[in-house]
């Protein structure tokens, strides 16, 4: 461990994909530069211990092994949690993480529903000093930073629409066996919305944009599958969402589609961006990870469409070129720097300046997709405007 990094010594609680992921940013610290400050796992939390062996393999500074979540709450050598479990145990837990002075990146949707979301902010109200941040990589592709610094700098003139999403495919196949996440009970009413629209919102949230109403249309395509000893059993959650919502912010007005989909043929994790402006437009999927499009428009001038090849232009500064591409796992490390150096030096002092999402976003995430249940339930505009959402 070199000597003029400061270490923020780690638990985590869920061991399963994103936990593992978490372990892999960590182990490739040196790929980020200039940051005086790395984390350490020392501690690892599953109620399957089974999941222990792939982190044993690869960290020697693990001190704490358990399949009780308390025990790494009540290690003093912990400073700091990473919580990626299923989204019925994010109210309990990121509670009790919080009250126990333990800093934490928590996963989405942070808390299963709107109550649980704010349980969750409750408990921050009154643990102030302990840092707490969601998990939520994609704004931390480059070409997503510039869409951000596009916003701040107001280009688009009159904006005209907004359309951001995150489109799966594998749940195409009705042979895929059910999992958590497609259990009402575990993953959640929101169904898909739930998984994704984090994903679909963050930069919404962080431009401004939270809608006014919503209009929802909620689709369960796939109402059975088989379980793991293969029998078909019901699947009762939403497979694929649209959001049409109307934001009234800085003075304007505009549509904001979200869609949040589990079956979008050819997909395999599309996120995108696309807002349309009198002034200037722009349009990101990772789909084409590196290629940026946008259109600036004078009066009388021709509207083209100019693609930009972006490298590896990031947040953090990194060892890799430029000239290279960036994916799912560099958007991970980004996003691990950012909530690190805020944990270190607060937002003022980040070395720069997107910060990770806000629990107070994930409680305008949460407001839309409730406000969406009610909707598609309904069959009709609910508004945003008054707490709890209200039909039109
Ligand atoms: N940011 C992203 O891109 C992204 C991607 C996928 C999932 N997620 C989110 O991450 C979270 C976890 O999802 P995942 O895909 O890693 O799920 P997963 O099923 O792969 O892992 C969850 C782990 O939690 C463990 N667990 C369950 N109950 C526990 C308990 N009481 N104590 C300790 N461990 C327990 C399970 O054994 C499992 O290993 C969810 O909130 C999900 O929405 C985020």
């Amino acid at each position: 461990m070199s000597r003029a990094k400061k270490p923020i010594r780690f638990g985590l609680i869920g061991l399963g994909l994103m936990g593992r992921e978490f372990g892999s940013a960590a182990a490739r610290w040196c790929h980020l530069l200039n940051l005086d400050f790395v984390p350490q796992i020392v501690g690892i939390c599953d109620s399957n211990p089974a999941l222990f062996g792939w982190f044993e393999d690869n960290f020697d500074t693990i001190t704490i092994k358990t399949t009780n979540y308390h025990d790494l709450l009540a290690s003093t050598e912990i400073d700091a949690i990473y919580c990626a479990v299923p989204h019925n145990l994010h109210a309990q837990m990121y509670c009790d993480i919080v009250r126990a002075g333990k800093h934490l990146l928590g996963e989405k949707p942070f808390g299963i529903d709107l109550a649980a979301n704010e349980q969750i902010l409750a408990c921050l109200a009154e643990h102030p000093q302990v840092f707490v941040a969601c998990s939520s990589e994609f704004p931390f592709f480059p070409a997503a930073q510039r869409v951000m610094r596009y916003i701040q700098e107001e280009r688009f003139g009159t904006i005209l629409e907004v359309w951001s999403g995150l489109l799966h495919s594998s749940d195409l196949d009705p042979n895929k066996k059910i999992n958590w996440k497609r259990v009402v009970e575990v993953n959640g009413e929101y169904g898909c919305m739930g998984d994704l629209g984090m994903h679909a919102m963050h930069i919404p949230l962080r431009a401004g944009w939270l809608p006014s109403n919503v209009r929802a249309m909620l689709s369960n395509i796939v109402t059975q599958r088989p379980n793991a000893a293969g029998e078909l059993v019901p699947c009762e959650t939403w497979d694929n969402a649209t959001l049409a919502c109307e934001v009234d912010a800085n003075g304007q007005s505009f549509p904001l589609y979200l869609q949040t989909y589990r079956i979008a043929p050819g997909e395999t994790n599309t996120w995108y961006i696309r807002i349309l402006g009198t002034k200037f437009s722009v349009e990101y999927s990772t789909k084409h990870p590196k290629t940026l499009r946008t259109l600036s428009y004078t009066s009388g001038g021709e509207q083209a469409w100019n693609v930009l090849d972006l490298g590896y232009e990031t947040a953090y500064p990194t060892i890799t070129g430029g000239i290279f591409e960036f994916g799912f796992s560099d958007g991970l490390l980004q996003m691990w720097a950012a909530f690190c150096d805020q944990l270190v030096n607060g937002r003022a002092g980040m070395k720069q300046p997107f910060y990770c999402a806000t629990p107070e976003e994930t409680h305008q995430h949460h407001r839309v997709l409730t406000a969406a249940l009610q909707s598609h339930a309904q069959q009709s505009v609910v508004m945003l405007g008054a707490q709890p959402a209200t039909s039109a």
